[in-house]
């Protein structure tokens, strides 16, 4: 299954600059030179110089294969006690990648090179699966034998089904997704190699809808139901989420191709926090069920994954006060309220998400075959309207984002909206995956661990309890 040959070879360290323009980034002062201010400067030399407490430091620049330019600071504690702060990483590589990229002042979007569209409209989740582990677009015989696990491993061992059991059925279905993605790694303890690593990614691809599935029949206290091997990895989730035994059930070809498009679209989308804290525990070694159970957790914050179900919670808060939607614009807007606009705003798309434009237009679409006529949607595109053309976010660039619509698409699919945020762990899974075995397969990766300015008191001595 594996491709012979591996690409996407890492990306190698040029030390050259395509413009003059000044580097910036903030450095802090740490041990030797605390507190010192320091300036980096860069031009069209190999080398960044940084300069600190008057002596000169030089930095290697690394160039991408799409231009991005990166300044190497892996030396710079040991050279000069100092390291660098960033908040937020915003300014701050971790990782060389080949996986994905995204250029946010003119919206691009792309998966192994393949723009983000051109996925969407011709290839299957599967295919963008196996092209985003490995590298490459899967030939037919390829695609038979990935797509064939992906349908023979969706069984789940017998005895976790009695772990349904056990949770509430008021239980949030990330809560049981991370938890169940995590337990995996007690029937598949082997310590992994080449070959247990790929039957693994199939397996937790193929497994992760089946408990997606089950998470909600559960909440709705209705029958478990077995995946079928003739249906599709679409095909199949619906018929888990959706059949009862009661009744014949056959997914609509229309929700099938949609959920294909916005599992592609959740696919990948380089370092962002889940897939940051995926390659974070994995940097420990600790196995695939625990990396990938880590990055479920991150995707759950209402910052992240968790916005597509808030956005939905919004539309509906909205419409149950009269529909006021310049109301909430300006809740927004103003300094003194915790509310933002849900979907609103991305750390890396300063113009567009190419991702909410794909599910703007699929919406109307999909809507429109089903029959739906659904007020949020009308809300939403009132919303993006008023928002677009306000200067509050014009200013700050705060565009839609990919939940902004997804939650609108789910919706008319008939998935509930504490279902939300699964469907985007579903989406990321291959994403994680790939990024799991891209950081396992460097030979120079170590364990990843940051460094911190310290603020907290000085040393001072413990005072006994009855003194203080
Ligand atoms: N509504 C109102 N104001 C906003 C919003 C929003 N949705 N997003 C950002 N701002 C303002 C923010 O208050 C700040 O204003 P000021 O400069 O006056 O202080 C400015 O815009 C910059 O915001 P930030 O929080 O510093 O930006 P960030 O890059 O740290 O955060 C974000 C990015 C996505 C967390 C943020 O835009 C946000 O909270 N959006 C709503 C939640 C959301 O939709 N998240 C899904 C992200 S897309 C899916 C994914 O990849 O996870």
């Amino acid at each position: 299954m594996r491709p012979k040959a591996q690409p996407g070879s890492p990306v190698e360290w040029e030390g050259r600059l395509r413009s003059e323009s000044p580097l910036k980034i903030m450095v802090m002062a740490h041990g030797r030179g605390s507190g010192t201010y320091t300036k980096i400067k860069a031009s069209m030399m190999e080398n960044a110089k940084l300069s600190l407490d008057g002596q000169e430091y030089d930095l290697p620049v690394v160039t991408g294969t799409e231009g991005e330019r990166g300044i190497d600071i892996t030396s710079l504690r040991g050279e000069s006690g100092a390291i660098t702060l960033d908040s937020g990483y915003g300014n701050t590589g971790s990782c060389q990648s080949s996986i994905c990229f995204i250029n946010g002042e003119q919206g691009i979007l792309r998966y192994r090179g393949f723009p983000i569209e051109q996925l969407a409209e011709n290839a299957s989740f599967a295919e963008v699966c196996y092209l985003l582990i490995y590298g490459e677009l899967p030939t037919a015989d390829q695609l038979k034998a990935f797509s064939g696990g992906l349908t023979n491993h969706s069984m789940i061992h017998e005895d976790m089904k009695k772990f349904f059991e056990g949770y509430p059925a008021s239980a949030h279905p990330m809560a049981v997704l991370s938890s169940m993605i995590a337990s995996l790694a007690t029937y598949y303890p082997k310590i992994e190699g080449d070959e247990d690593e790929d039957l693994n990614f199939i397996r937790v691809l193929a497994k992760a809808k089946t408990i997606a599935a089950w998470a909600y029949k559960k909440s709705i206290g209705q029958p478990l139901v077995y995946p079928l091997n003739h249906l599709s990895y679409c095909g199949n989730f619906l018929n888990m989420m959706f059949s009862v035994p009661t009744e014949d059930y056959q997914a609509s070809p229309v929700v099938e191709n949609a959920l294909n498009v916005l599992l592609i679209l959740h696919a990948d989308h380089e370092q962002n926090c889940s897939t940051s804290t995926v390659r974070m525990v994995a940097s420990s070694q600790a196995n695939i069920f625990a990396s990938l159970s880590a990055g479920i957790c991150a995707l759950w914050g209402p910052l992240h994954g968790g916005a597509n179900q808030k956005v939905l919670e919004m539309l509906e808060m909205i419409r149950a006060d009269g529909a006021d939607y310049k109301k909430y614009v300006n809740l927004a807007k103003d300094r003194d309220s915790e509310f933002r606009l849900m979907g609103f705003g991305h750390r890396v798309y300063k113009n567009f998400d190419p991702r909410a434009t794909i599910l703007r237009k699929a919406c109307d679409e999909v809507l429109e075959e089903l029959g739906v006529d659904d007020p949020l949607l009308d809300i939403a595109k009132q919303l993006e309207d008023v928002a677009l053309n306000d200067d509050y976010f014009i200013e700050r660039k705060l565009y839609p984002n990919v939940d902004f619509y997804s939650g609108v698409l789910y919706r008319a699919m008939g998935i509930p909206t504490n279902m939300f945020t699964v469907m985007f762990a579903l989406g990321r899974l291959p994403g994680w995956i790939s990024h799991l075995k891209e950081l396992r397969d460097d030979p120079g990766s170590r364990i990843n661990r940051p460094r911190q300015v310290y603020t907290g008191a000085t040393q001072r001595d413990y005072v006994p309890l009855d003194q203080r």
